[in-house]
């Protein structure tokens, strides 16, 4: 039994930061993303009789210890809703640049959530493509779709309504992905949102914070209005590491470099550029553009930047 799937990594405009449920990733919120364009994962499933074991191997390396841990964890939740008993080859090759901030998880598992109910013949539907995703890792359920995404956050305890829908072509969204430190992250997403929830003070009120962003962002989108969305989505993101520094201990992504970078954005904007931040859990900052602006975004951050990388909108699964 074999299947295959290819899926591009996402952007969060609206943070997914805190899980109601740890084991099926349902989150507290709703979240709001944008696909991007080139930056993809394809993923080839195996589940293969004569196999004693999972195996996972990324860019043509065999990959053992925590990936595959998880991945084994994921693929055992997987054949006990199939009824499948085979183990897995797991064989992903990215074009994902490890050092640019973006999540090569979030398009791992779209795509092997993808390839591997194409494998078994299951339920196919992109909202169950997407289910599957979302327990892989979360933001991966906002992968399955194209352009600007919303991952529902749903109220059952078995995660059935948790999973994500598309919300429009986000048309003219440029986003240029500002390299501050090329180093592995000290604090992963996961470990990071845990200790939010458990320990930072601030947590209750980024529950509200959402909910009225989600609100503003939906309005912004449904009014074709780029520069209201922008804001939103930097405001979203300046709560979301605010209230990571209040966890104890402080849960802390932001470096030198990039405070030098959101300078250096809010400058242009003074210039008259329609240009805006987010940043994830690390240091990169992601400059949310249009192709008017794009290139001088390029020019101006580049002497302070250690790598660039521009990206449009991107599709769904393929
Ligand atoms: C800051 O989806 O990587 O990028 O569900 O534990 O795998 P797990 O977390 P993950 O967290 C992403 C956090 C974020 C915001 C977002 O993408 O919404």
């Amino acid at each position: 039994m074999r299947g295959q799937a290819k899926a591009n990594t996402n952007i969060a405009l609206i943070k997914y930061w805190g899980k109601r449920q740890k084991e099926l990733n349902l989150p507290v919120t709703d979240s709001l993303s944008v696909t991007l364009d080139g930056l993809s994962t394809s993923v080839e499933a195996v589940f293969d009789k004569a196999a004693v074991h999972d195996s996972l191997r990324i860019n043509g390396a065999i990959v053992e210890g925590a990936a595959l841990q998880r991945l084994t964890q994921w693929l055992d939740g997987f054949r006990q809703a199939h009824q499948v008993k085979e183990f897995c080859l797991v064989n992903t090759q990215s074009n994902i640049p490890i050092s640019a901030g973006l999540a090569s998880s979030a398009s791992s598992y779209a795509a092997i959530a993808g390839a591997c109910l194409r494998a078994v013949a299951g339920d196919v539907s992109s909202e169950n493509i997407s289910r599957w995703a979302r327990r892989g890792s979360g933001s991966a359920s906002r992968s399955v779709f194209g352009g600007l995404v919303v991952w529902q956050a749903g109220e059952a305890a078995d995660g059935s309504d948790s999973y994500a829908t598309p919300l429009g072509a986000g048309e003219g969204i440029v986003v240029v992905a500002a390299v501050v430190s090329d180093k592995p992250k000290s604090i992963s997403s996961r470990e990071g949102m845990n200790r939010t929830v458990e320990t930072s003070p601030l947590y209750p009120g980024w529950a509200t914070t959402v909910s009225r962003d989600m609100a503003a962002a939906r309005a912004a989108i449904k009014a074709g209005d780029l520069k209201l969305l922008f804001e939103v989505a930097e405001h979203n993101a300046f709560a979301m590491h605010a209230t990571a520094l209040a966890a104890r201990p402080a849960v802390r992504y932001l470096q030198a470099g990039s405070f030098a970078i959101i300078d250096e954005v809010k400058r242009l904007r003074s210039e008259g550029a329609l240009a805006y931040v987010t940043m994830d859990a690390g240091p990169n900052v992601k400059v949310l553009t249009t192709s008017d602006y794009a290139d001088v975004v390029m020019e101006r951050l580049t002497p302070i930047s250690k790598k660039l990388f521009r990206c449009g909108v991107g599709e769904g699964l393929t």
